[in-house]
C-alpha cells in the first residue's frame, strides 16, 4: 500500500464506535475515487457480490412482483450515515469491513456479519466542494483499492495487515473517495 503507512500509527479511533450513529441530513451519494495520475481516478465505486470495487458494474436485484415499480439498480448509492446502503428492501443492507479488511455488504433479509468484521468507524464528512466518505476503524486510514485479475480493483479499507487479491498490499494504491450526493428516488431493490 503506498501513502497511507504514517497513519497506521494512529489510535483505534472508532473500532468501537456503534454502527448507525447517524448524523441525520446527510444525503444520500455515491463514490468515486480520486487518485490522481493513477489508473483508479475517477473511477466509480460498485457494489457486486457483497463486495465493492471499482470498475466493473453495480449488481443488483428486483423480485418479479405485482405492483412492485423497480428502480434501474444500476448505481451504488451509500446513505448519509455512511454505514448503509441506499435500498428499499426492508431490513436494508449494512457496509462493513470484513475480517480481511475488504469493504463488504449483508445481503439482503440477513443482518449476518462474519465475526471480527468492523461495523462502525464509517463516516461522511461533508465539503465544499467535495464531500468525503472515510473509515477509521482498526486506525486504517480510509480506504484502498488493489487490483484484481479480472481488470477490477476491490475496495478495501487502508490496513497494511488486509488480505488483499493479489497477495502483496503494496500492490493497492491508497485512495480519496469523493461523496458525490445523489438526489432522486431510491436507486436499487437490493444489491447483490
Ligand atoms: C441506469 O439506467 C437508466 C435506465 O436504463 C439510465 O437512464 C441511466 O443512464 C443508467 N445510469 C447509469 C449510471 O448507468
Ligand atoms: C489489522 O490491524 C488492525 C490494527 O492494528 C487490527 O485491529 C486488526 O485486527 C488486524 N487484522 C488482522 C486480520 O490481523
Amino acid at each position: 500500500m503506498k501513502t497511507f503507512a504514517a497513519s497506521l500509527a494512529l489510535p483505534l479511533l472508532a473500532a468501537a464506535a456503534p454502527a448507525m450513529q447517524t448524523p441525520e441530513g446527510n444525503p444520500s451519494f455515491g463514490v468515486m475515487a480520486i487518485r490522481s495520475a493513477s489508473p483508479i481516478h475517477y473511477m466509480q465505486m460498485n457494489a457486486a457480490g457483497q463486495k465493492f470495487w471499482l470498475g466493473g458494474q453495480t449488481s443488483s436485484y428486483c423480485p418479479d412482483l405485482q405492483g412492485l415499480d423497480c428502480p434501474a439498480g444500476n448505481q451504488t448509492v451509500i446513505v448519509g450515515s455512511g454505514c448503509a446502503l441506499d435500498v428499499e428492501v426492508p431490513g436494508g443492507q449494512q457496509i462493513y469491513v470484513d475480517p480481511s479488511g475488504a469493504l463488504s455488504f449483508t445481503q439482503a433479509h440477513s443482518a449476518s456479519i462474519p465475526p471480527g468484521s468492523a461495523i462502525g468507524g464509517f463516516k461522511y464528512e461533508p465539503g465544499k466542494p467535495w464531500s468525503h466518505y472515510t473509515f477509521n476503524g482498526w486506525g486504517a486510514s480510509g480506504f484502498m483499492a488493489c487490483p484484481t485479475d479480472d481488470n477490477r480493483w476491490q475496495v478495501f479499507a487502508a490496513m497494511e495487515n488486509a488480505t488483499v487479491p493479489s497477495g502483496n498490499v503494496e500492490d493497492c494504491l491508497g485512495f480519496s473517495a469523493m461523496a458525490l450526493t445523489y438526489k432522486g428516488p431510491v436507486p436499487a431493490w437490493q444489491y447483490v
